[in-house]
């Protein structure tokens, strides 16, 4: 009885420590020690028939049971050890990172030379103290012309033809019917600048365009004067184009008066690059601004004009091609 309990042990052993030798998975670990060493397990159940020894030969057997619990528990850790390393390598080995690879190339963007103008000249006059304002493109006859001084039968509005639509309104042709929205829902003082999209009915060629972008600007305050005006346009121009030579030369727009037009010396030419004026008393009547209170200053100015001088462009329609090779170079 004896030697087979005995025996029973050892074959515990041996067999127990096949069987963790073989686990591959740390679940089937944690069966196996269940099986052997639980409560309810193998080597619990031998202990249990411990009863039937005699009293002396009781303790031999207590401790040939407890080197074969030793020796059962050693092999669950050494295997545990393996496994757990084994998991943490397989990890390691699935999220290694090959730097190597070719990278996912994403073009890099660029901001387009009208946008890069616009940026600029609404930064500057950021500087000086305007609020930037913006209008629709769809506009009244009221807003483009008739509140900027130009009634219906004016010959000003020859010079800006542009696309009617059928309800009567029509696509602004300058940015200056926002200087009316803005005063209609502002006081003065107001200092203002307004970017935006504009239309006019022109033939398509190297320097016009039937879409193009506008720069308003409009000043109103109690003692605005002509060297107000001037002096902001000279410090504008300097910001953006640099300290070069410019000059106010007489013209005329139906909603400024007087009116002129600015020129820059650009490479030995004078280039026109600007009207302005003071604002024409009916045009602060017009949105109900004392005339007597107030003066104002105004002025507009295109984007592609400035751009095509800035960066030497040779064709508007170039402005608007999309063409990469061309783009790249801003
Ligand atoms: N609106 C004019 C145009 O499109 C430009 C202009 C001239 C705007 C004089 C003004 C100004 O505010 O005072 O040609």
């Amino acid at each position: 009885m004896t030697n087979s309990l005995e025996a029973q042990l050892l074959e515990l052993r041996e067999e127990g420590e096949k069987a963790i030798a073989r686990a591959d998975t740390l679940e089937r670990l944690e069966e196996l020690r269940v099986s052997y060493l639980g409560k309810k397990g193998q080597l619990g159940a031998l202990l249990r028939s411990m009863g039937q020894l005699s009293a002396e030969e009781r303790p031999k057997f207590g401790a040939i049971a407890n080197t074969v619990k030793e020796a059962l528990q050693n092999s669950l850790d050494q295997q545990r050890a393996v496994l757990e390393g084994a998991k943490i390598q397989a990890q390691l080995d699935a999220e290694t990172l090959d730097v190597t690879m070719p990278g996912i190339y994403r073009p890099q963007g660029r901001v387009h030379p009208l946008n890069g103008i616009i940026d600029k000249a609404l930064d500057i006059f950021v500087g000086l103290g305007y609020t930037v304002a913006q209008g629709p493109e769809m506009e009244t006859d009221y807003y483009n012309f008739e509140a900027l001084n130009t009634p219906p039968d004016h010959p000003a509005r020859d010079m800006q033809d542009t696309f009617y639509l059928p309800d009567g309104n029509l696509l602004r042709t300058h940015t200056s019917s926002v200087q009316i929205r803005y005063m209609e829902t502002e006081e003065p003082p107001i200092r203002v600048v307004a970017p935006g999209r504009v239309y006019r009915r022109d033939n398509v060629d190297a320097t016009h365009s039937a879409v193009f972008h506008q720069i308003e600007l409009l000043a109103i305050d109690e003692g605005l004067t002509f060297t107000d005006l001037k002096g902001t346009i000279k410090i504008f121009l300097q910001a953006m184009f640099g300290d070069l030579p410019i000059r106010f030369r007489a013209s005329y727009f139906p909603f400024t008066e007087p009116s002129a037009e600015v020129d820059l010396q650009w490479n030995g030419r004078w280039l026109e690059v600007m009207g302005c004026g003071m604002v024409d008393p009916n045009v602060l009547k017009a949105v109900g601004y004392d005339p007597e209170l107030y003066t104002g200053f105004a002025a507009g100015f295109g984007v592609e004009r400035f751009a095509m001088v800035l960066h030497q462009i040779d064709d508007i329609r170039r402005l608007y091609a999309s063409d990469l090779r061309f783009l790249q170079q801003f």
